[in-house]
């Protein structure tokens, strides 16, 4: 695996590889590298000829300077595992390369990006969708990785990408659990002992809500979830919502909608973890 630091290097290779006719498949992430993205880059691989992994913590996403200060930074280990994993080329720029200057582009996303991660964290879904299309413009990817733990990322990216016709198919992969269902995640790691030991309740009260969600109303199942997280002083529900898949909207009846995903923040401690779960589709 090649590792690279510069863009204009990174253009130059992809450019020889496409002049091969081979397919680029992109799995860009901010390393601390787990198993989900193994995953991502296993299905790339499946369907590519050439897969590039970039790893890059995106200051702007950050609406938390100490979220963004303890994120985990790991690439000695992560490159390690891109090479196990037969990665072609990793990009890993610095913050100077990707912002030169300040980027002050506004994104507007409708009602996609107000609701549940966009409401609680304010500017993060710009950020992410500035530094997304930055990268895409860097890679050109033929077909990019995400996974579906962050489902909110996944379809405002693919709101991105219709919006401004970048020619990539996003290709969304199934989250990746561990034994005890807790979602594959890189703040994973900064859980205590025992926040760890409680944390598979999230993914716990998801399965119970899929099960209720043939006969409970909606209210009924918020009442639920907002008791179970009550029971754990160690726990704080930010938000827990069932929403339509692809507009986001807030469902009230089952009848609003055809298909419904239910989305959940808790935090455990100061590490705030997300999860959903496919309720009808
Ligand atoms: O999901 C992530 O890891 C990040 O939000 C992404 C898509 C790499 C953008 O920084």
């Amino acid at each position: 695996m090649k590792t690279v630091n510069t863009i204009s290097e990174t253009r130059d290779l992809i450019n020889s590889i496409k002049i091969q006719g081979k397919t680029v498949g992109f799995v860009p992430t901010m390393g601390a590298l787990h198993d989900g993205h193994i995953t991502l880059i296993r299905e790339a691989r499946k369907e590519n000829n050439f897969i590039v992994c970039s790893i890059f913590v995106n200051p702007i996403q950050f609406n938390n300077p100490n979220d963004l200060k303890n994120y985990p930074r790991e690439i000695e280990k992560d490159i390690k595992k891109l090479v196990e994993a037969k990665c072609d080329l990793l990009f890993h720029p610095s913050v100077e390369e990707m912002y030169p200057e300040p980027d002050n582009t506004i994104f507007d996303f409708g009602d996609l990006d107000k609701v549940m991660e966009g409401a609680f964290r304010p500017g993060h879904f710009n950020g992410v969708a500035v530094v997304v299309k930055k990268l895409f413009e860097i890679v050109t990817p033929h077909r990019a990785y995400f996974g579906m733990k962050d489902y909110q990322q996944l379809v405002i990216i693919h709101q991105l990408t219709k919006d401004y016709e970048i020619p990539v198919e996003i290709v969304p992969c199934t989250t990746v659990r561990e034994k005890d269902g807790l979602a594959m995640s890189s703040r994973n790691q900064l859980l205590s002992k025992s926040e760890r030991k409680i944390a598979p309740i999230i993914y716990e009260t998801l399965k119970l809500v899929k099960v209720q969600s043939g006969y409970a109303t909606i209210s009924e199942l918020k009442d639920f979830v907002h008791d179970q997280f009550r029971k754990h002083k160690n726990m704080k529900l930010e938000y827990f919502e069932i929403v339509d898949m692809y507009t986001l909207k807030s469902i009230r009846t089952w009848a609003d909608s055809r298909t419904a995903i239910a989305c959940i923040a808790v935090y455990l401690g100061n590490v705030r973890l997300i999860d959903n779960i496919i309720l009808f589709s």
